[in-house]
Order: structure tokens, then sequence, then C-alpha cells
């Protein structure tokens, strides 16, 4: 069957909000409980965590994909941690996060979402993002523009970036950045980030030595919603090291929709933000591991 693009993109809208329940009935229940079974979300290590939520979610979306779609191709971080590996070809291929930031679901914290995107020869070309907790959705597809539906917007849909700020930023003193920590602890990767992120908030005035002293620094826990942040404009820039195509698929669409900028590295450039080994991810979505997205800024200080 032929490819169309508005209809996948409400399929995959409905898909996110009838998954949307599953979670927050999952949210919910883990409200209820006596206690954490600590020994059952456990991934890698502490940091690492998935719950039975996070497997029935996919399991819903998989199904309803593979009802409506049968010629589409699924790759979901469930499905791809219980051994599966599909390769990226070029048919429609759903890459699904069920629940990206499952750390802050199990705390209670409300940033988590499902990542819902769609890649067709090879390129990312739908995405949706959808809280359950905020009830707020952000969606895109090619060439149509990135929109927020959310309470807060009285129910109508509002294009991204929301606000008209004049652009691009001045400095990078003026920019909220959000970064993340990870899972990977190791005394090398902690050394790098610990170090990356002191010049980032450090005042080079003030002794820290190559310090751009941005205005702010945040790391909310969910790489897809931070995506959509600096998609609507509350962030400016986002940065991590050691992602998966279901957390930023579905984002890099909303992003470069909303006229932000998505790059991508194979390479350890964590050390330099503006690493030359930074290129942009698409069509090579799956292969990278570590991400850099953000907006204009920096055009009156060149050197950020
Ligand atoms: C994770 C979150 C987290 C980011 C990790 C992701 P998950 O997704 O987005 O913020 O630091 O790289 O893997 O495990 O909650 O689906």
């Amino acid at each position: 069957a032929a490819f169309n693009l508005d209809e996948t993109l409400q399929f995959a809208i409905d898909l996110a909000h009838s998954a949307g329940a599953i979670i927050l009935d999952g949210a919910r229940k883990r409200e209820q409980m006596d206690d954490v079974d600590w020994d059952a979300i456990l991934k890698k290590n502490t940091a690492d965590l998935v719950t039975e939520t996070d497997q029935a979610t996919e399991r819903h979306v998989k199904e309803k994909i593979a009802e409506r779609f049968p010629d589409h191709e699924f790759i979901g971080e469930e499905s791809w941690a219980a051994g599966e590996e599909p390769k990226l070809g070029d048919k429609p291929t759903w890459i699904v996060d069920p629940i990206d930031g499952t750390t802050n679901f199990v705390k209670g914290f409300s940033f988590h979402c499902i990542s819902i995107g769609v890649c067709y020869q090879q390129r990312p070309v739908i995405g949706v993002i959808f809280s359950p907790a905020l009830q707020t959705l952000y969606y895109a597809s090619s060439g149509n523009g990135a929109f927020r539906l959310s309470p807060a917007d009285g129910g109508s849909p509002r294009r991204l970036p929301l606000a008209k700020r004049p652009a691009p930023l001045p400095s990078l003193k003026m920019a909220v950045v959000a970064v993340e920590w990870g899972s990977d602890r190791k005394r090398e990767t902690i050394e790098k980030k610990t170090k990356a992120f002191a010049t980032l908030c450090g005042d080079a005035d003030a002794g820290v030595e190559g310090g751009r002293m941005v205005q702010g620094v945040r790391s909310l826990g969910s790489a897809a919603l931070s995506m959509s942040c600096v998609a609507e404009g509350s962030i400016d820039m986002w940065q991590e090291i050691g992602c998966w195509a279901w957390d930023v698929c579905a984002g890099t669409v909303i992003v470069q929709e909303a006229g932000g900028v998505v790059l991508g590295s194979k390479a350890d450039a964590l050390s330099s933000l503006s690493s030359p080994d930074f290129g942009h991810v698409t069509p090579q979505i799956l292969q990278g591991r570590k991400y850099l997205v953000l907006r204009a800024i920096g055009d009156t200080d060149k050197e950020s």
C-alpha cells in the first residue's frame, strides 16, 4: 500500500492517546503499591529501568500497528531488549519508545511520555510525543510543521516554536541547556560529563577555564520531552550521549519541523560541544548514540 503521511500521522496520534491510557493506569497502580520490587525493574543497573507498563504499552502499540499496517516494520525499545534487532530499511518503519523517562515514571515525576517515530526510506518523517501525565501532545510530519496540543492552550494546536523570540539567541549565556547523566556511570564517562557540564555553566571571569556561563542547566530525564522543549523554545539546547533511535526518532522530526537542528555523532565527541564530527543525523539515525539538538544560538557570539 502507498505510504500516506497524513493518515499515518493521525493514526500515530490516536495510538499515542490509547497508549497514554495504559501508561496512566500503570502510574496509578504504582502509586498503590506497598513496595517497589527493584529486582523486577532493574535492567543494566540502578539507573536503567524497565517496568511491566513499558512492556504492556509496547505490546499494545506493536499490535495496533501490525493490524492497521501489516507491511510496516517495527523497532521498539522493549522488543530490541528482548533480542529483536531489525535493520532500518526503505519500508515505513515505526520506531517507538513505549515510556521514555522510565525513571520519572517509576518515581511519579510527570515528565515521561510515549515517543512514536516513523521513518520512510530511512528518513524520520513523523514524530508523535505524548505525555499522559501532563496531557500534552507534540506532533509533526515532514514539511507540515510541528505542533503542541495542551490543556494550557485551551485545546487547539499551536505551531512550534511557541514564542516569537529574537533568533538566534545573542549568546550561549542567554541559553538554557539540558543535559543528561545517562546510565553509563564509568569513571571515564562521568569525568568527561562533569567537565563538559562545568564548562557549560562555569563563569570564565570567575576562574572556570573556558566557562560559558549558560543561563541555566536542566536534567529532565526524558530525551523525547527534552527535544520537545527545544522545539517549543522553552529550552534552547539539549545534549546527550548514549541514547537510542527510539529516544530521538520522533523528536528529530518535531525539532526539525520547528526550525531547530538535530546533530548526531558516532565518534566520541563529548568533550567538545562544537565537535566537527557532529553531522546531520538523518538518515543514519539508528547508528549514532550521541546527539546535540539546538535552536539557533550565537550569531553575535561566534565562538559559541
Ligand atoms: C532514557 C531517557 C533518559 C536518557 C536515556 C534514555 P528510557 O529513556 O530518555 O533521559 O538519559 O538516554 O534511554 O530508558 O526512560 O526509555
